[in-house]
């Protein structure tokens, strides 16, 4: 069975995203046709099952890396987006979970069958060389001083893990005082795989556990969330045309209904 191409969403610095660039992507790729699975490996913090209104679960991603729960239990089917979704479990002990842990859960993962394996994780670079087989890492930054300092110092970790990689600028608002795109690409040396804008759909999608994307596919966001889906899809050597027009059953319900956001 060939291989799924892992994407790790990453970020040095807390808050800046991350859960919500994995949660749309992977709905997005997943809407688009692709076989996406999503895997939240923060044990510290997990909160991809508080995006998608899956909590409560028995087992999850700590158990699967402390070799205390099978795949098959600790995976939950997401209707609204058809992903198949590992949500974390909050670790009680404060240890790490083994690196051996890890990379045998994660290769049994990326050996399912599944286009894409989405990765959310904690902040900072400590354990993402425990994840086996990355093909993309996705560094999250919001488009100021400290989170683009910190995003180099995840660029070098990456580097040195040999792992291909690139900046997603998230949160932008085109104020004056933001670090515009030219700005971050001439600093970096390289270009950055996507821009995403601020938006309410994206607060207002956490809040009734809808991924923004799947809320409102007109949004800015939405829009944005896309071309960097395609960008992936284009990375990942797959057809990005499909891209153009995911299926969403809630916009769908949501226009028949009349229903503002
Ligand atoms: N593009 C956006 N527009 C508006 N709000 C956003 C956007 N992206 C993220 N947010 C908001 O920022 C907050 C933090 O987002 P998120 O939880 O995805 O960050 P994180 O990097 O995963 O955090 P942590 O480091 O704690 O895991 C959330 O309240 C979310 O609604
Ligand atoms: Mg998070």
């Amino acid at each position: 069975m060939p291989w799924s191409y892992s994407i790790v969403v990453a970020s040095q610095k807390g808050g800046v995203g991350k859960t919500s660039v994995a949660v749309n992507l992977a709905s997005v790729l997943s809407g688009a046709g692709y076989k996406t699975m999503l895997v939240d490996t923060d044990t510290v913090n997990p909160s991809v099952g508080i995006h998608l209104g899956i909590e409560g679960r028995s087992r999850g991603c700590s158990d699967l890396f402390r070799g205390k729960a099978r795949l098959h239990e600790a995976t939950v089917r997401h209707l609204h987006s058809g992903l198949t979704v590992v949500p974390g479990s909050m670790s009680m002990t404060h240890e790490a979970p083994s690196r051996s842990g890890m990379e045998d859960a994660t290769e049994e993962m990326l050996n399912q069958g599944y286009d894409f394996v989405v990765f959310d994780t904690s902040p900072g670079s400590a354990l993402l060389d425990s994840i086996y087989r990355v093909n993309y890492g996705m560094i999250v930054m919001s488009p100021d001083m400290p989170s683009f300092a910190s995003s180099i110092r995840l660029d070098a970790a990456f580097g040195m893990m040999k792992i291909p990689h690139g900046l997603v600028i998230n949160r932008v608002r085109k104020k004056r005082y933001e670090l515009g795109m030219n700005e971050i690409e001439h600093e970096y040396g390289g270009k950055v795989l996507g821009m995403l804008r601020d938006d309410d759909s994206v607060p207002i999608g956490i809040a009734r556990h809808v991924p923004a994307c799947l809320l409102d596919r007109d949004s800015h966001f939405s829009k944005d969330v896309r071309s960097l889906a395609a960008a992936c899809a284009a990375n990942a050597g797959m057809r990005a045309g499909a891209i153009d027009a995911p299926k969403s059953n809630i916009s769908l319900i949501k226009r028949l209904l009349g229903r503002s956001r």
